[in-house]
């Protein structure tokens, strides 16, 4: 396909989280016990049966990337290996077929580049959201994994995840809802876990909180993740801190942020488990982390009927995170050398 190089007429620097409809989506059918020939199309809307397994019992995955317009005008994604193998470790706890890595990645850069006026220029503070999804489709109607599947790959150019734009503190209340059992879902890209978690999200808005905080379900103690993001946290010790918890989706930005605080700033890092009462007054900085996210620094939480202040006067944002979050996005945006080796170009 030749590939448009005009951009289209979007006010680039005012865009929220929203979909937006793009010209063409990636479609491959898993039929009969084998993968069919992929291929672009137009139509967004999607034909299934009312017995698929995916509407019903919640038999279904997906990613989450973005594309992004570097300085010299390459278009770069950002660990998509990564991506995936964590889609191929979700589908096979949920009984459904891998997607093999070549079509993943094959698929992803058709639609980004079959998309090439949607993909926000450099320097816009947007980006191209990549949502890969594998769906349990076909006739069904008792509890039993489907025989065939979609995998689908469409794009939507993307502001900032929080309503403020750049970096700005953000606010997380802690829910009385558990988000995953330990040994339950949590650490794979479901949607059902995303189900539960939508009246968290609600109640945690109307206490004025951007985000719902989970802590782990077993002893309502430790720090599990937000509803959207990954936690990092820096120590009054200058140490890096995330959680170490089996319910927590395995962020590909958090494990990011950890290698560029060791690596590139020699931080002291560690995963454990941390509890959230017991460490809070140790807490010097926090944020949430993720694709949509990037790195959000964190003011204030909401936790025993009151909101606690992590730094400055709960809006500030502190330097570590700072540094986090400026070495992140010029790596991303293509400012400094990528010395991890992180980028995929995806060639025009
Ligand atoms: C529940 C949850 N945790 C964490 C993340 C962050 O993961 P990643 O950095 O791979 O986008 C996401 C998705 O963005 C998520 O949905």
């Amino acid at each position: 396909m030749d590939v448009n190089l005009s951009k289209k007429p979007l006010k680039w620097a005012e865009l929220g989280f929203q979909y937006i409809k793009t010209d063409f989506r990636y479609s491959a059918v898993f039929q009969d016990g084998d993968w069919l020939p992929g291929s672009l199309i137009s139509e967004e809307n999607m034909l299934i049966h009312e017995g698929a397994p995916s509407l019903h019992y919640a038999q279904q995955c997906f990613e989450g990337m973005k594309a992004q317009t570097t300085q010299d005008g390459r278009v770069v994604l950002f660990r998509p290996a990564l991506n995936s193998e964590r889609m191929n470790r979700t589908a096979s706890r949920l009984l459904m077929p891998e997607v093999p890595q070549a079509l993943f990645i094959a698929a992803v850069e058709e639609a980004v580049r079959a998309n090439y006026g949607w993909i926000p220029p450099y320097g816009s503070g947007a980006a191209l959201y990549i949502r890969p999804m594998l769906i349990g489709v076909g006739e069904n109607l008792g509890l039993k994994p489907a025989q065939s599947f979609e995998f689908r790959v469409f794009v939507s150019p993307v502001g900032p995840y929080y309503k403020s734009a750049g970096l700005a503190a953000i606010s997380l209340a802690v829910s009385d809802f558990d988000r995953a059992a330990p040994q339950g879902t949590g650490s794979y890209k479901a949607g059902a876990n995303y189900a539960g978690g939508l009246l968290a999200t609600l109640k945690a808005q109307e206490l004025g909180a951007s985000e719902a905080l989970y802590l782990d379900s077993a002893s309502h103690r430790f720090i599990d993740e937000a509803g959207s993001a990954n936690i990092v946290i820096a120590l009054t010790s200058g140490e890096l801190v995330t959680p170490s918890s089996q319910a927590i989706l395995p962020s590909i930005t958090r494990r990011s942020v950890m290698e560029i605080a060791s690596q590139q700033f020699e931080m002291p890092t560690q995963e454990r488990a941390i509890d959230l009462r017991a460490e809070f007054d140790s807490f010097a900085e926090m944020s949430a982390c993720g694709t949509a996210a990037v790195l959000s620094p964190v003011g204030r939480v909401y936790f025993d009927s009151k909101w606690h202040i992590v730094n400055g006067d709960g809006y500030t944002v502190g330097p570590v995170m700072q540094k986090l979050y400026d070495s992140l996005v010029q790596l991303q945006r293509g400012e400094v050398e990528d010395r991890f080796g992180w980028l995929h170009e995806v060639e025009m």
